[in-house]
């Protein structure tokens, strides 16, 4: 048997970055690969033949002799098998360990400065979740954590900050939050909105408090309806940070953890909270708490002018009932294993879970 070689997840997000020649293959079955993808992969459907152990399995799959392959599946082990027959084709192949699995934990980052402050956006490549470490003189904050909290602390030490304040903007449905892991790693204060019906003790915040932060002011605008906590944080009237509110490409969604009668309830406060959005200064650069697409690894900051959204997203220009009826009407799929992963955040301990299994699969918080 040909020894096949093994690459992680960080060594293939710096080949993407580096944007060294290589062929990605996914082999994982085609709903698997609907459901999400590494944007730079190519598909190939071989997995029913792959999982019989048949060598003939990518006899139709053409390469590169010169390209190196990178072959992946969901948890890293029938990749192994394609990398193996690919190997004996005379390839230079490698197959990703711990499959989509592991990528599931990659990220980059991208970064804004503005005069008193500096906004650094940490995205989860294939869920598409964002996060972001806001820093101000020597003081950050750190909001929707969704990665190691070792992370954000190197992010934080490297800019020379102290991690002063965390926060989520809401309960989250679609992953782990790391946020009270990142308090109890750090002397940080966790705030959250008196809302919260969270089991753990957190500083509780109300409607335009300005939090300060470094030299700038941070003001609290509340903006429910995708949950009854959702918050949203303007950053010295530069940004705005709207969680799973406002999206560059459509608006959060009110069903996740809602009973039928709730949805109703949460579409209208939805749309008020929009309202509130909408009256703010054109200018100012929503940045939300997902994307909707996997994220190609170095693109640009994912960010848009309000001004720009308004014109971009046609229920932002409805009357309240047609958007709760569009609203309502669009609703897509809830995500998997959503009911688990929020009631793991409302306590904040997931002892006894596996992260990578709960959390597999695109992230669905908004509708478009
Ligand atoms: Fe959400």
């Amino acid at each position: 048997m040909t020894q096949v070689k093994q690459i992680n997840w960080k060594t293939l997000v710096n080949w993407i970055d580096e944007k060294k020649s290589i062929t990605i293959l996914d082999i994982r079955p085609q709903n698997e690969r609907d459901e999400w993808y590494i944007p730079e992969s190519q598909y190939h459907n071989a997995y029913e033949k792959l999982k019989t152990g048949d060598f003939d399995a990518l006899n139709d799959f053409e390469f590169d002799q010169r390209t190196p392959i990178i072959t992946i599946c969901a948890k890293g082990r029938l990749s192994l098998f394609a990398a193996e027959i690919l190997a004996n084709k005379g390839a230079e192949v490698y197959s990703l360990e711990g499959g989509m699995n592991a990528w599931n934990s990659a990220y980059d980052t991208q970064e804004i400065d503005f005069d008193h402050c500096k906004i650094i956006q940490v995205r989860r490549i294939a869920k598409g979740c964002l996060s972001y470490v806001i820093g101000s003189g020597t003081e950050a904050l750190v909001v929707d954590s969704s990665l190691d909290p070792l992370i954000y602390k190197e992010i934080a030490d490297k800019e020379n900050w102290t991690i002063k304040f965390v926060t989520d903007t809401h309960i989250h449905a679609d992953y782990v939050s790391r946020t009270l892991e990142l308090t109890n790693e750090t002397s940080a204060k966790h705030f959250f909105h008196s809302n919260a019906k969270v089991s753990y003790p957190f500083t509780a915040i109300h409607e335009n408090e300005i939090i300060k932060l470094g030299n700038v002011n941070i003001r609290v605008l509340f903006t429910p309806g995708h949950t009854f906590e959702s918050t949203s944080y303007i950053i010295d009237d530069k940004a705005i940070l709207t969680g799973d509110t406002l999206f560059i490409d459509g608006v959060g969604r009110p069903d996740l953890k809602a009973e039928n009668d709730q949805v109703f309830l949460k579409s209208k406060l939805l749309y008020e909270s929009l309202q509130k959005i909408m009256k703010l200064e054109g200018e100012i650069l929503v940045m939300p708490a997902h994307t909707s697409k996997p994220i190609f690894i170095g693109e640009a900051f994912i960010n848009e002018k309000l001004e720009h959204l308004k014109e971009k997203i046609p229920s932002l220009k409805l009357e309240e009932s047609a958007f709760i009826e569009t609203l309502i009407s669009k609703l897509p799929q809830t995500p998997p294993n959503y009911l688990t992963i929020a009631e793991i955040n409302k306590t904040g301990n997931y002892e006894g879970y596996s992260l990578t299994e709960l959390e597999a699969g695109a992230n669905r918080c908004g509708v478009s």
